[in-house]
């Protein structure tokens, strides 16, 4: 089954309560949560007081996706204010399996998330300890930009890895997710679609995240 992960990014922060209710009730599975530093991306926005805070409105999945540098220096933060998962990027840190190590110990689920311009090999040997693994199909830093086609191999090509290894993570992606591109990307092996823009700009979010989710 596909699940969709609407990123808050794309939401009103001036009533974000209200914004995550709105596509908890038209069908969303998880929240993603999308932090940067404006280090590691050339963006900021929130950390973990905010999270705390939201946590209160719903009880849905929380998937925080954090775009900063030394990921390890927040995870006591995060997982205090309500995280369910946290996914770091293997190109934010010296350490991922320790990092990820120290995501589990908490009880959390860990993932791992690449850039478009790393190469799948640099995960391979994190690949048996992770939840989930997130391509990232933008640049991270902002909702609204285009998918990057070639993405769909880099996606194939991790399915192919996991199923050769044997195991089960989450195969997420994230950026530039359309109601037009939405099966293509679950085609080549995805199981966790990230929109924004997408669901957020919608006149029908129900309808979206149907179509999202490939289903009648
Ligand atoms: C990009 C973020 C994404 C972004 C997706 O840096 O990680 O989660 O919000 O937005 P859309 O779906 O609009 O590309
Ligand atoms: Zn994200």
């Amino acid at each position: 089954m596909i699940k969709i992960a609407p990123s808050i990014l794309s939401a009103d922060f001036s009533c974000l309560g209200e914004e995550i209710k709105k596509v908890e009730a038209a069908g969303a599975d998880w929240v993603h949560i999308d932090v940067m530093d404006g280090q590691f991306v050339p963006n900021l926005t929130f950390g973990a007081p905010v999270v705390s805070k939201i946590r209160k409105v719903t009880k849905l999945f929380f998937d925080c996706h954090l775009m900063v540098n030394n990921p390890e220096n927040y995870i006591n933060d995060f997982v205090k204010a309500g995280a369910d998962l946290i996914t770091v990027h293997a190109e934010a840190t010296l350490h991922l399996h320790r990092l990820v190590q120290q995501i589990k110990e908490a009880g959390l689920k860990a993932g791992v998330s690449l850039n478009p311009g790393t190469p799948l090999g640099s995960i391979e040997e994190i690949l048996p300890f992770v939840d989930l693994v997130l391509i990232m199909s933008v640049n991270p830093g902002f909702g609204g930009q285009a998918f990057i086609p070639t993405c769909l191999d880099k996606i194939k090509r991790l399915k192919a890895m996991q199923q050769n290894l044997n195991l089960a993570f989450d195969i997420q992606v994230d950026g530039g997710i359309t109601e037009q591109n939405a099966q293509q990307v679950t085609a080549a092996g995805a199981n966790v679609l990230v929109a924004g823009s997408a669901i957020y700009n919608s006149a029908d979010m129900v309808k979206t995240i149907k179509v999202l989710k490939a289903e009648k």
